[in-house]
């Protein structure tokens, strides 16, 4: 075992000093990572009426890991007639969810809607002849890194999910971790998010750990962690094509890893000790932060969906949660991809353990990945990043550059939300299994954006 490990090793530095000889070569390729900012203008949506519905009963179910069941995705969904403005209308009303139970319903009307812009125009798949692209998943349980942007941007639902800051008190997540489309979740009911801060902790965890702090070093830690899966992915050449299968019998394992084998344990334990493990704080650890939520807004298009076979419910599986009161930390903006050219990569954060973390006494850890998109819409994304259940809701991201400064500043935004591992119809009638991801399009921006801001006014361009 040993041995193999030795070996494991020098292989590694084999390749990769030819992996930075190659990356050096390709140098320009590398900034394709980094999407062109374009502004575009929104259409407006306008509230026209919000009325009270009955108290929901909050017996959604939660989902169970082999449900089986197959979502109308990409293929199915292209040969759907585009959307109207009526039907449109309709599917981004939506629900709120009070703290005290109660819930209201609110139409809204969309002023400057243009069909093709709703449509399920065109979709992009990655032909094989293209490199697949590198792929990556880091543990982040270095406590600095961890509680330092963008890994601090992940938020813990109560309910076991993850979610995204994208507000001083805005978390957007998965509509499947608070409603299961006909009803609310129990656990919705007395929703909190977490928010992982340093804290002096004393006692078992309070050992202090040596060495001095770093300052500006969290933006980096993520090029840093990128830089090295490619070095990686160059000797496992296999990790970003892997089928789905090995993947989802993992989630159910239990274990110090609790959610990875032992072997692929290992493997990464590799990468995280030497691309991470420089730990500078001192005595401080970090633990959750729990704050209520006060209301939680889900679009009709996610609700409407199991009673009435609605085909694109998959596509508004996202929600919006207002805390009771801002946190602290620092949010990544929303945003919207740009259409014009395939996804290269997508980036997430979020808490893959299981619901154990529910007291508050897990392990505070965030799970990084980066992987390339295999199959986009305009609506949502296919691809093969290794991700677990506990996932579900965290923010995708994209690195953006502003339009005008081509060397300037990158930034990061929120174009997406991971909905799960799904089971998706694809060409000839069979099931292909794909971790899914809801795609902000411009429409669901205005909508989220009214949700945050309140006047529809301030959502009219992005
Ligand atoms: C519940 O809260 C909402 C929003 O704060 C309020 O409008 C409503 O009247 C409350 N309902 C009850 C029954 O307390
Ligand atoms: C609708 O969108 C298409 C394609 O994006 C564009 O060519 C057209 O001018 C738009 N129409 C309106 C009324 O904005
Ligand atoms: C939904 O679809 C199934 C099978 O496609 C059908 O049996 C059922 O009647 C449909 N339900 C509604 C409400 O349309």
């Amino acid at each position: 075992m040993f041995a193999g490990m030795d070996l494991r090793y020098v292989m590694c530095v084999l390749f990769c000093a030819a992996a930075l000889t190659v990356s050096a070569v390709l140098g320009q390729n590398e900034r394709s990572d980094v999407y062109r900012w374009t502004r575009q203008s929104l259409p407006e949506l306008l509230v026209r009426h919000t009325a009270p519905v009955n108290t929901p009963l909050f017996i959604g179910k939660e989902e169970k890991e082999d449900k089986g069941t197959t979502i109308c995705g990409i293929e199915c969904q292209s040969s759907l007639p585009p959307m109207d403005q009526v039907k449109q209308e309709r599917i981004l009303g939506y629900e709120t969810m009070y703290e005290n139970g109660t819930r209201t319903h609110t139409d809204v009307s969309l002023l400057g809607f243009n069909m093709t812009s709703g449509a399920h125009t065109s979709f992009h798949t990655r032909r094989k002849r293209q490199v697949y692209g590198v792929d990556g998943r880091f543990v982040i349980s270095d406590s600095h890194f961890i509680t330092n942007y963008p890994f601090s941007a992940a938020v813990r639902l109560s309910t076991g999910c993850s979610g995204v800051l994208i507000s001083p008190k805005h978390v957007l997540t998965a509509a499947r971790c608070i409603h299961d489309g006909k009803d609310y979740l129990e656990s919705s009911r007395k929703l909190k998010v977490g928010v992982l801060q340093l804290k002096i902790k004393r006692g078992r965890f309070g050992r202090r750990r040596g060495g001095r702090r770093r300052s500006g070093g969290e933006e980096k830690a993520e090029e840093q962690l990128m830089e090295g899966g490619e070095e990686k992915n160059s000797i496992d050449g296999e990790r970003g094509r892997r089928g789905g299968a090995g993947r989802r019998h993992r989630g159910g394992r239990g274990g110090k890893e609790g959610v990875t084998d032992r072997f692929e344990g290992r493997r990464r334990k590799l990468r995280t000790l030497s691309r991470i493990r420089r730990s500078t704080e001192t005595g401080k650890q970090p633990v959750f932060r729990w704050t209520r939520v006060k209301q939680t807004r889900i679009p009709q298009g996610w609700i409407l969906s199991m009673s009435s076979n609605n085909s694109v419910s998959s596509d508004y599986n996202y929600a919006l949660l207002e805390l009771r009161r801002p946190v602290k930390q620092r949010y990544m903006e929303l945003g919207v991809a740009p259409a014009a050219a395939p996804l290269t990569r997508i980036h997430f954060s979020g808490f893959d353990a299981d619901k154990s973390l529910l007291d508050g006494h897990g392990d505070e850890k965030v799970i990084y990945r980066f992987c390339s998109v295999a199959k986009e819409s305009n609506d949502l994304m296919y691809q093969h990043c290794d991700a677990q259940p506990g996932a579900m809701g965290a923010g995708v991201y994209i690195r953006l550059r502003q339009e005008e400064e081509q060397k300037g500043k990158w930034q990061r935004r929120v174009i997406g939300v991971f909905a799960g591992h799904q089971w998706v119809d694809v060409e000839g009638g069979d099931e292909k299994d794909f971790n899914v991801a809801v795609r902000i399009t411009p429409l669901k921006y205005a909508q989220i954006c009214q949700w945050i801001r309140g006047d529809p006014s301030l959502c009219k361009e992005i």
